[in-house]
């Protein structure tokens, strides 16, 4: 199948307005870098919106006004789609100046684009982006840019963090200066940025420049004073777990998989207390999951010391089972809290995630052992409130491994009702 891009093309030379038309942004950076294409956008001079209306039409695909003050639209088509926009001032090279950083303010004109032999003496160029890109440098477009959209600050961070590249020293010398500019961009921009550093495996040295820029202090307004140690040490556990949690290394690796528990317990290691985090959380319009997730890791984060402090040295007890049901899967990254703030604990969090696997998961599997029904076919009971505190108590001792089949449940309760719950 032809790529959407290719069929622009095709379409834009057949209206006659391929030379009007050129392709922007991160694609010229992936097409450089002989990445595949993924985030397309084109910038068109003139009628942006009109031209995706028509296209989208031509291929039977959909029409998303993406914005309507910016004259930007989405065509769709089989997954794959392009992002087409009204070209800032009158022609690409006013458009580009109008860009955060050198890499991104590079242009290709639609009519030249071959993706097999794409020519770099077709390449619009005025900010020499490519020798950025190539020799890995960061480079703001102008000190005034930062100032119109002061988000850049951030993605000037990100894009370093994200491509392994550095940031010229003037660049760095205007983000840290303009960086109290920050607080007056839409948190939503913020947060999306901050979630494209914060993913990454070695995040840390990114988050550490913006402390010492003086940046995250206007990230995180909440925080009086930051300390990254927790943040520099369960990143490093998260990176691997193999190395604390030996052959149970794989189901945290499968917990882990979906990127928001890695951000959301990096980011719970920033706040002194669990109302701070929250309050933060909520702030930079994270989701309800999210916030609830960073608010509980900051709340619980000494639960399994505490547990170590008060214990026998073995998790199979009472308290490890209650804080096993409480906690479920998020008893992983609990013990990589654990171990980050207090190492002496590791081999006990080790142990916990053992017993978890071995004993705690393979009993909840076999839960519920009993029901509502079996309640009222064999002991005749209506239901009440004392239903669930009956069944509460049942899988209380199967998790505690003092029950394991049903009749076992049934006389366990026989026994309950005897001696009136
Ligand atoms: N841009 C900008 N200032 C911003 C956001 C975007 O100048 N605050 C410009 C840049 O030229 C950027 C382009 O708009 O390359 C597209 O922005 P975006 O899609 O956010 O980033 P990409 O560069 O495409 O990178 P990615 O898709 O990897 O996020």
């Amino acid at each position: 199948m032809q790529p959407l891009l290719e069929i622009f093309r095709d379409f834009a030379k057949k209206e006659g307005i391929a030379d009007k038309a050129f392709i922007v942004g991160g694609a010229v950076r992936d097409i450089l870098l002989s990445k595949e294409l993924k985030d397309i956008d084109i910038a068109i001079i003139g009628e942006a919106l009109n031209i995706a209306e028509r296209f989208a039409k031509e291929i039977n695909g959909s029409f998303v006004l993406l914005d309507k003050e910016f004259g930007t639209a989405r065509v769709v088509k089989n997954g794959e789609f392009l992002d087409i926009s009204v070209m800032r001032g009158d022609s690409i090279l006013s458009d580009l100046s109008e860009r955060d950083i050198t890499i991104n303010a590079m242009a290709i004109p639609l009519t030249n684009f071959q993706p097999s032999a794409f020519s770099l003496q077709h390449l619009i160029d005025p900010y020499n982006g490519k020798n950025d890109l190539f020799n890995g440098i960061i480079k703001m477009v102008s000190e005034e840019n930062l100032i119109k959209d002061p988000l850049r600050i951030l993605r000037i961070y990100r894009f370093a963090a994200t491509l392994n590249f550095s940031v010229e020293k003037e660049t760095l010398n205007a983000a840290g200066r303009l960086s109290p500019l920050i607080t007056a961009v839409a948190v939503e921009r913020i947060t999306e940025e901050l979630r494209h550093i914060i993913r990454l495996d070695d995040s840390y040295k990114t988050i550490k420049n913006m402390k010492d820029a003086g940046i995250l202090s206007f990230l995180f307004i909440e925080l009086k004073e930051c300390s990254l140690e927790l943040y520099k040490t369960v990143e490093k556990i998260l990176n691997n777990p193999s190395l604390y949690f030996l052959d149970y290394s794989a189901p945290i690796f499968k917990y882990f998989e979906t990127d928001y528990r890695k951000i959301c317990l990096k980011l719970s290691t920033l706040f002194p207390d669990s109302d701070t985090a929250r309050q933060s959380a909520m702030r930079l319009r994270m989701s309800k999951k999210e916030v609830e997730f960073i608010h509980g890791m900051s709340s619980n984060r000494n639960r399994i010391a505490d547990l170590y402090k008060k214990g026998t040295g073995s998790p199979d007890n009472t308290a490890s089972i209650s804080l096993l049901k409480e906690f479920k899967d998020h008893i992983y990254p609990l013990a990589i809290l654990s171990i980050a703030k207090e190492p002496p604990i590791t081999s006990f969090c080790h142990e916990i995630i053992i017993f978890y696997n071995e004993k705690f998961k393979t009993k909840m599997d076999i839960l519920p052992i009993i029901t509502g029904n079996d309640l009222i076919k064999e002991f005749n009971l209506k239901p009440s409130p004392l239903f669930k505190k009956i069944l509460a108590a049942v899988e209380d001792l199967v998790l505690e491994g003092r029950v394991a089949s049903k009749e076992e449940a049934l006389k366990a309760v026989r026994g309950m009702l005897k001696t009136e719950m």
